[in-house]
């Protein structure tokens, strides 16, 4: 193995230049040469990168974001997207990439390393929504993020004895949803791995607390809950926040978090864990094993074969999600 790669995809994630710092130091100190790959998949079709060393990645590790920026690349999931990311490959002699990103990015990890290019997948999506990991790089900081923010709307609505609907990122899942939920001592989580019921989980859980003295309410909303949402007739967390206020009289008002949630500087979890993975990954490359997917399970550094992690399943904790609704009263 004489030259790797590492490339970030999909959404980004804090703690993503930690693993990228980690893949090119890996490689540097085992003899490699490390390129940087520029935009993801879309910049490995076009040739975009550079050639890294241990001081292209100093004064990275605190950085949210990605230095080398990030993309989805619908051309790459077309044949001849593949063929040029492959020829470029040949062209600058890399033999495997590390790919930092979530389950679409793992896939075309999975195609390229059918066709002879050794790919490792990192997992980094602030999701946690891949299978086979029970972290994935940047999720911390995203709950600390959602926590701090929820935190401040807190002061608001409790001052002027409010309900405060929060959307929170997550794409279909509600790993977040559910974990800032319980941090921030809201009302109601909806999430969508399970099923909800305006009346029941939002409306009479806050009528129950008012008779006790409660004024000012927060409710945490996945935004993957959203179609749920519109079959019970309510299109979105401010026509949720309407409808509250109608049926309960308690003034209502809808934040929708957004893209705040992905940035900000990596927690200590997400520097070292992006560190271990990012480490891991080049190793398994440099020992020209590919196709595999790094995760983290029970605390440990494991590695999955890429289809084999695609088809794993990762449930949410119902427990978690019963203790939430028990204390938060
Ligand atoms: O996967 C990360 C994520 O932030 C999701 O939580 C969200 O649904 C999506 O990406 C947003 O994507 P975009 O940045 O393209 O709006």
């Amino acid at each position: 193995m004489k030259k790797i790669a590492v490339l970030t995809s999909g959404g980004d994630a804090p703690g993503m230049n930690a693993a990228i710092r980690a893949v090119v130091r890996t490689g540097c100190e085992n003899g490699v040469k490390v390129l940087g790959i520029r935009r993801g998949y879309a910049g490995l079709m076009e040739g975009d990168m550079y050639e890294m060393n241990i001081r292209s990645v100093s004064d990275i590790i605190h950085r949210g974001g990605t230095i080398l920026h990030s993309a989805r690349s619908r051309k790459f999931c077309t044949e001849e997207g593949m063929q040029e990311a492959i020829k470029i490959c040949k062209d600058n002699g890399i033999e495997g990439i590390v790919v930092i990103g979530g389950d679409g990015s793992f896939k075309g990890a999975r195609d390229l390393s059918v066709r002879g290019i050794n790919c490792v997948g990192v997992p980094g999506t602030i999701d946690n929504d891949i299978a086979c990991c029970d972290y994935t790089i940047g999720y911390d900081t995203c709950l600390n993020t959602i926590m701090d923010m929820v935190d401040k709307i807190r002061d608001t609505s409790e001052s002027h004895d409010r309900c405060t609907v929060v959307e929170v990122m997550g794409r279909r899942a509600g790993f977040l949803a559910l974990n800032a939920g319980i941090a921030v001592g809201a009302t109601a989580i909806l999430i969508p791995e399970l099923e909800f019921d305006i009346e029941r989980d939002i409306l009479e859980r806050m009528r129950r607390t008012q008779k006790t003295g409660k004024r000012h309410f927060i409710i945490v909303v996945a935004e993957g809950v959203n179609d749920k949402l519109v079959a019970q007739g309510i299109n979105g967390v401010s026509s949720l926040a309407k409808y509250i206020e109608h049926n309960l009289g308690v003034e209502s008002r809808a934040t929708v978090l957004g893209h705040v949630q992905r940035g900000g500087s990596p927690s200590v979890k997400d520097r070292v864990v992006g560190s271990q993975m990012g480490s891991y990954a080049a190793h398994l490359l440099l020992d020209g094993i590919g196709n595999r997917v790094v995760a983290m399970q029970k605390e440990k550094i494991v590695d999955f074969e890429i289809v084999e992690a695609l088809n794993m399943h990762k449930s949410i904790d119902l427990a978690l999600y019963d203790t939430a609704m028990e204390i938060s009263i």
